[in-house]
Parts: structure tokens; C-alpha cells; sequence
């Protein structure tokens, strides 16, 4: 899908469908909703006007009109696209109303869209906050490359998208809102294509998606934008004392992959104070497929399990919108990724393994797996320098228990590093919820023949005693101070399997975009 931004009134573009954006500027709770259009363009309103003062169309999220052969505009025809109530309108909607308009026309089998960009200052006024004209450009980039991505990767009967081109039509001639809109364009593109890349990777199975076969896409995206790249494995593992990460590869026959890449800005980041400058660290769970190990998971719905890599998926993802997006601060990746097999050769509960930081554990459980590739993840990216560390993990079914399939889970040991994570929620649009992770929990990881165990004493808050085992790694050790670090578990959010009007079924590809914020925050 080739994907494009120009200036030119809606009205004269010639295009098999023009989309048009619609709110119901109604306020009260009982008024009978008013639809309107978000378009500087006349024409569209006065084509639409029946329908939206008839009362047949209320402009609801997602709701759809499609109108043939509109007077006066030069498309064949014309989507009305509800984005909900004015009062309540984000970059949100806009983002998932671009998403409706893809996949409107894909189902279709239409050739060409254009999108009349929501360029009605007069309505929008009172909303300009919540619609700043670049990050609006870029929440329907990124609605429009999203909605694109389809998992039939492996159907006899998939074909091409006809979709080929999308055309973003603005009509604001000034010049300073044109640099700005384009900007936002720019990164929409990267991060939404970054992203699905992340999906790309997560809809994969698990038989052909092995851990070598990540370790040769990741050196592939690497090579493609100028990212550092070194992939290792078993031999690897044995050197560094990963007793960890080893003791969850032993039971399958496919070698496990440590990926580290490395982005180095060009103008070395300086540091605003005497500390030195930050190095952040991105740490993804790579289980490219989790059957649980001899502690086994039942077979209902095991399959989905090839979706156990969404976490270093999303760090892959944010490290490529990261080397093109080109941030001034540095930036390391370590993905440690492994098949969880039950095998003559594979760990068994009771096992005490030695982590890479010589902390000592005893495995109660093998389907507790992530934690302990992360253990050795974690403290690796700090023996290579990192000050600053994000994981994200699809690590514990509990954390849906405890939060829904909305929200992620978000755990840290430190405040402000949250609060710059938390600050770019409202751009990306993606949710995650902060979750205890103080030092009362520890006695629920104790062990009395090893320092740690691998699973909480009870059942209640999984989740929580799942980050309490990773936050022993990040903490001060021989020789490294304790760094920063905030845990997303991605468990509830990184799979879908209700397909959307927006977006498609399956991976969500999920903490690309927010991850890739955050680490822009530390930038000069
Ligand atoms: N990969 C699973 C967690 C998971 C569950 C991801 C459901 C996605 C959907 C993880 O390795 C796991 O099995 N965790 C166990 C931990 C338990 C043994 C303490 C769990 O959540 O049951
Ligand atoms: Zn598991
Ligand atoms: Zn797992």
C-alpha cells in the first residue's frame, strides 16, 4: 500500500473512494445526536445532508454511509465515517476512524482511498488540544498502515490487498501547518509500519518462527536500517552464565537466540547533569513457542502460545522505528528467545539453576518460564552498560485476571521513569495501568533451599510476584549500580480474537509505539 499526503480540496480528487470524517456535535445526554462532518470541503456535507438530518446516521464510532456517484465531487463514491460524540473526540478516534476506512475499501476490493483530512477548525475549535494538527496527521497515518495488515499470511486463497493507494488530502495552504503535518505523517508512517512488522513477527508459528529463524529476521530489519546487529546462541549462553535462559532452552532441540542490537545516535547524547548519559536497554520475552515445559498446559488453546514472542516482537518493532526515527540517545536491545519443551533433557521442578548474576533459583514450576530468559536479559543489558531498562513480556495469565484484555500491566522501581512512559499513553493512544511492586511482595518468591523461587507462594497476584522475581535483577549488584526499569506485561493485550472495524484479528503488535516514545522522551 502506497501511502501518500497532499494538498487539494476533497471535492476534486478523483479517487474510487473519498472518506469523510463525522462527529455528532449533540451535548446533552438526551438530545437527539446531530451529525457532522470534520471537512472544510462543502461538497461532501451537502451530498451527506440527508442522511445526517433524517436521523439515519448518527455518527457513532464506526459507523459507516457509503454513498455512489456523490454530486459535485469527483470520487465515485463517499464514505461517511462516524468518530463518536465532539465532546469526546481524541486522535483516538481519528486513528480508528482511518482504520474503518481501509478496511471498508479493502472489503470492497476498491483500488484507491483518499481520506479528507479533519480540517474543520470552525467545529474542532474548542477541541484544538486534543487535536494538534501534526499528531493528528500522525494518528491517521498510523490508523491507515494498521489496518492493512491482514494474518491469512498462510491461506492458498489469500490475495494481494488491491488497496494500493491511500491519499491524505489536506486543504490548509499554510506553510508552517504543511512542515508540521508532514512531520507527523513521517513518524505516523514509521511507527505504524514498525508495528506491524512487530505483528508480522507474532502471527508467525511457532514451527517456522524458531529462535533462529527471529535471530535472522532481527539481523535482516537490522542490516535494512543501520541497527548493530549480534545474534548467539547455546555456546553463547554458557559463556556469559546464563544458567537461566539455559536451563529453559534444555528441553527443546532448537538452539535458543540472544539478540543484542545496538542503535548509537550520531551526535552523541550529553547529559544534563553530572550523571553520565542515560543508556536505555529494551528486554523482550522471545518463547517462540511456551507449552509449558514438563509442568505442561492443557491443550485448550495451547496454539496460541506461538504468540509467547510478542514481547521481544515489541522491542524489535520499537528498535526499528528507533534507528529510523533517529532519536539522540542511546539505545540497546537484548532479546532472549527460546522454545518451553517437555523432553527427556528438559528442567524440571525442584531444579535449582544459578541465574548470570550468581542469585540462586529454585524452579517450582516450568511454565514460569519468561522470567527466568528475563532474569539473564536483564542483567546482561546491564553488564553492557544500560542505566535505563524496559521489559515487556507476554509473562503471566494473571495479569488478565487483573486487569482485563484492555490494559497492560505497567510495574517499575521508579517514579519517573513511569510518569515519562505514562506521558506518552495520551499520543499513542495505548493503555497500561500501573501495578504494585514493593518490597512486601518478596516474601511470596522465598525459597528455603535457594535465594529465590520461580513462582509466587500462593496464586494471588501472579502478576505481581512475577515482577518481584524480575525486579531482583535490576537492583544494585557486584559492580553495577541498580538501574531504572519498568516491566510491561503484555499477557491480556498482545493477541486479539475479536477482529475489530479498524484492525484486523490477531496480533496487536501492541508497546511499539509507546515504547518508541518513551525512549524519544530522553533525547536532547
Ligand atoms: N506465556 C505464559 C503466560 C501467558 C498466559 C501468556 C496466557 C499469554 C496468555 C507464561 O509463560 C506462563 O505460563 N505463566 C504462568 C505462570 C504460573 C506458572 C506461575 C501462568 O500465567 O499461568
Ligand atoms: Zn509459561
Ligand atoms: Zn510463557
Amino acid at each position: 500500500m502506497n501511502i501518500s499526503f497532499q494538498l487539494q480540496d476533497a471535492a476534486t480528487f478523483a479517487t474510487p473512494l473519498l472518506a469523510v470524517f463525522a462527529v455528532d456535535i449533540a451535548t446533552g445526554p438526551a438530545e437527539q445526536p446531530s451529525p457532522a462532518l470534520l471537512s472544510t470541503s462543502d461538497a461532501p456535507a451537502a451530498v451527506a445532508s440527508p442522511w445526517l438530518t433524517s436521523g439515519e446516521f448518527k455518527a457513532a464510532l464506526g459507523e459507516t454511509l457509503l454513498l455512489h456517484a456523490p454530486h459535485g465531487i469527483k470520487a465515485e463514491r463517499l464514505l461517511v465515517i462516524g468518530v463518536g460524540k465532539l465532546s469526546a473526540l481524541s486522535i483516538h478516534q481519528l486513528r480508528k476512524g482511518a482504520g474503518v476506512a481501509v478496511r471498508t475499501a479493502k472489503a470492497r476490493a476498491l483500488t484507491g482511498l483518499a481520506i479528507a483530512f479533519p480540517d474543520d477548525m470552525a467545529l474542532a475549535d474548542e477541541h484544538m488540544d486534543a487535536l494538534p494538527g501534526e499528531l493528528t496527521a500522525r494518528a491517521i497515518t498510523e490508523g491507515t498502515i494498521l489496518a492493512d495488515f491482514e494474518v491469512d499470511t498462510y491461506r492458498s486463497d489469500r490475495k494481494d490487498s488491491p488497496l494500493t493507494a491511500v491519499t491524505i488530502l489536506y486543504n490548509d495552504p499554510e506553510r508552517s501547518t504543511q512542515a508540521h503535518l508532514q512531520q507527523g505523517f513521517h513518524e505516523g508512517r514509521i511507527l505504524a509500519e514498525s508495528q506491524n512488522f512487530a505483528r508480522s513477527l507474532v502471527n508467525e508459528p511457532g514451527n517456522i518462527l524458531t529462535p533462529t529463524e527471529l535471530g535472522r529476521r532481527a539481523a535482516a530489519m537490522a542490516a535494512e536500517t543501520g541497527l548493530a546487529c549480534e545474534v548467539h546462541s547455546t555456546d553463547k549462553l554458557k559463556e556469559l552464565g546464563m544458567g537461566a535462559f539455559l536451563a529453559v532452552t534444555q528441553g527443546s532441540p532448537e538452539p535458543p537466540a540472544l539478540i543484542v542490537l545496538r542503535y548509537e545516535p550520531e551526535n552523541a547524547p550529553v547529559s544534563p547533569s553530572e550523571e553520565a548519559a542515560p543508556v536505555l536497554a529494551l528486554v523482550g520475552k522471545g518463547i517462540t513457542f511456551d507449552t509449558g515445559g514438563i509442568s505442561i498446559k492443557p491443550a485448550d488453546s495451547m496454539e496460541k502460545m506461538k504468540y509467547d514472542m510478542a514481547g521481544s516482537a515489541a522491542m524489535l518493532g520499537a528498535m526499528r522505528a528507533i534507528a529510523l526515527l533517529k532519536p539522540t540517545i542511546r539505545v540497546l536491545c537484548v532479546v532472549c528467545s527460546a522454545e518451553n519443551m517437555p523432553d527427556g533433557r528438559a528442567y524440571k521442578p525442584g531444579d535449582v539453576v544459578t541465574a548470570m548474576s550468581g542469585k540462586t533459583i529454585e524452579i517450582i514450576n516450568t511454565d514460569a518460564e519468561g522470567r527466568l530468559v528475563l532474569a539473564d536479559g536483564l542483567h546482561y543489558a546491564r553488564t553492557l552498560g544500560a542505566t535505563h531498562l524496559i521489559d515487556a513480556a507476554t509473562l503471566t495469565g494473571a495479569i488478565g485476571v487483573a486487569l482485563g484484555l484492555l490494559n497492560a500491566g505497567l510495574f517499575s522501581n521508579d517514579d519517573e521513569t513511569t510518569q515519562r512512559f505514562l506521558d506518552a499513553l495520551p499520543t499513542t493512544g495505548e493503555q497500561f495501568w500501573r501495578m504494585p511492586c514493593t518490597d512486601d511482595y518478596r516474601d511470596q518468591i522465598k525459597s528455603p533451599i535457594a535465594d529465590i523461587r520461580n513462582t509466587g507462594a500462593t496464586r494471588y497476584g501472579g502478576a505481581i510476584t512475577a515482577a518481584m522475581f524480575l525486579k531482583e535483577f535490576v537492583g544494585e549488584a557486584p559492580n553495577l549500580p541498580a538501574a531504572k526499569w519498568i516491566h510491561l506485561d503484555i499477557a491480556g493485550t498482545a493477541w486479539s480474537d475479536e477482529p475489530q472495524p479498524w484492525i484486523s484479528r490477531g496480533p496487536t503488535g501492541t508497546a511499539v509505539r509507546s515504547i518508541t516514545d518513551w525512549a524519544r522522551s530522553y533525547a536532547n
